[in-house]
This record gives structure tokens, C-alpha cells and sequence, in this order.
């Protein structure tokens, strides 16, 4: 048992390793593996660009030192490290991704927004309906881990869980040290409480996983994330000992 009530640090398995490193490959590469994916490998840089202007044309608030494109590179390699363990087509997972959170609006569900947003540009440039549905449908549901529709497709679960593993663990630690920073008496305590705080939120969030691989990084990111808090605490002389 950790020193934050989390059972599993001890012993949870290890991430298996995509038969071809990540960094090796190609997003031509992935689409060409499926054939329904074959026809996405057209538009992969324009798609690339129109998710990019979308993004940066937000008006959605965020911290000065997050950037929302950013994020999406970041999603797709948490994608990337599911897609080789799980499998899926990578075409329908790549466009969905790049494209999760390119919506935005102060009333609508961004979800929804963006899922019409990539629906218009993939029909714009001819892609087969069908396929224009999947990956409209994997961005619709991005953000509905509490209450997943049952029937969910593989692709559209990598996208949720690559999502829900971005800015976990070190990476809090991290943004809390800046938002911290921007406050108006900051200090090592206020970011180790603020990011505490963000860690008993997380472990919370463990059972909206929804591929086997996205549980096991999501253990991975809590148990080492715990281990730095406990080094913190002790290294702030909070506490006598910390976890080996
Ligand atoms: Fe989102
Ligand atoms: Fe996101």
C-alpha cells in the first residue's frame, strides 16, 4: 500500500513494445496496414494543417504555458503506444485524434463541434462516407468516458484513453509547479498540495479506461507519479521517509 492509499504500485505489468519502434514510423506507414485506410494517406498533410488552424483559431482559455496543438502531437503518441498493443486502424485513430479537439464553443459539447468540423473537411476532400462517419463518430465520443455507449468501436476507445493519458504524472507535477508560479504567493508547498490534490483526481479516473493498454500506461503514469510526490514530500522535510 503507497502512502496515498493506491494498492497496485507494486507489481502491474509492463508496457509492451510496438514490433516497430513509434519514432521509425510513418503515418503513411500506419494508414497503408489497413486498406479502409488507404484513401486518408492522400490528405495526411493537408489534414495536419486544417487541424492545426482550427485549433490555433480557438478562443477556449487555457494556462499561457499550454498549447492545445501540443497536446494533440502529445494524444497521438499515447495513441500510437495503444494502437501497438491493441491494434485498431490506425488511419481512423490518427484523423481522430488530430482532430479531437479542434472544436470549440461556449455552448456546445466541443466534441460535437469537432466531429462536424472534421466531418466537412473529410467530405470536402472526397473520403468515402463510411469512413468519414468512423472518424466523425470517434471524435463525437472522445470525451464521454463516465457513460461509454457499450457498442464503441476499438478506434474510438484508443482516442479516450490517449486523451485521458496526456498530462498525467510527471507532467502535473510540472504544470503545477507553473500554475503555481502564476499565483500570487507561490511556493514548493502550494504546487506539491495543488498537484496532490490533481493525483487523488486521477486515481479516480482509472475505471474510465477503456482498452486494456490504456489501463496499464495509466497504472504506470499513477505509480511512478506517487513516487515523486513521496520523494517531494520528503525532500520538503514533510515527511521521514519515501517510497524505494
Ligand atoms: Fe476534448
Ligand atoms: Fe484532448
Amino acid at each position: 500500500m503507497g502512502l496515498y492509499n493506491i494498492s497496485y504500485s507494486a507489481q502491474f505489468p509492463v508496457f509492451c513494445p510496438p514490433k516497430t519502434p513509434p519514432s521509425n514510423r510513418k503515418n503513411d506507414d500506419h494508414m497503408n496496414q489497413n486498406p479502409s485506410s488507404t484513401s486518408l494517406a492522400n490528405i495526411n498533410e493537408k489534414a495536419r494543417t486544417e487541424a492545426q488552424r482550427l485549433i490555433a483559431s480557438q478562443t477556449r482559455w487555457s494556462h499561457p504555458f499550454r498549447s492545445r496543438w501540443e497536446h494533440t502531437l502529445r494524444v497521438l503518441r499515447w495513441a500510437e503506444r495503444i494502437q501497438a498493443c491493441e491494434g485498431g486502424d490506425w488511419g481512423v485513430i490518427w484523423l481522430a485524434v488530430l482532430f479531437h479537439d479542434c472544436g470549440w464553443s461556449e455552448t456546445l459539447d466541443h466534441a460535437l463541434v469537432g466531429a462536424e468540423l472534421v466531418e466537412a473537411f473529410l467530405r470536402a476532400e472526397g473520403v468515402e462516407p463510411a469512413l468519414v462517419e468512423r472518424v466523425a463518430w470517434a471524435v463525437r465520443t472522445h470525451n464521454k468516458r463516465r457513460d461509454p455507449a457499450p457498442d464503441l468501436p476499438l478506434e474510438n476507445r484508443i482516442v479516450m484513453d490517449a486523451d485521458l493519458l496526456d498530462e498525467l504524472g510527471i507532467t502535473t507535477l510540472v504544470w503545477d509547479a507553473m500554475a503555481t508560479a502564476l499565483e500570487e504567493q507561490p511556493g514548493y508547498r502550494q504546487a506539491l498540495e495543488r498537484d496532490l490534490a490533481f493525483f487523488n483526481h486521477a486515481k479516480c479516473k482509472l475505471e474510465q479506461l477503456q482498452t486494456p493498454t490504456g489501463v496499464r500506461l495509466y497504472q504506470e503514469r499513477l505509480a511512478f507519479w506517487e513516487k515523486c510526490l513521496s520523494h517531494l514530500r520528503y525532500e520538503l522535510g514533510l515527511a521521514d521517509e519515501f517510497m524505494g
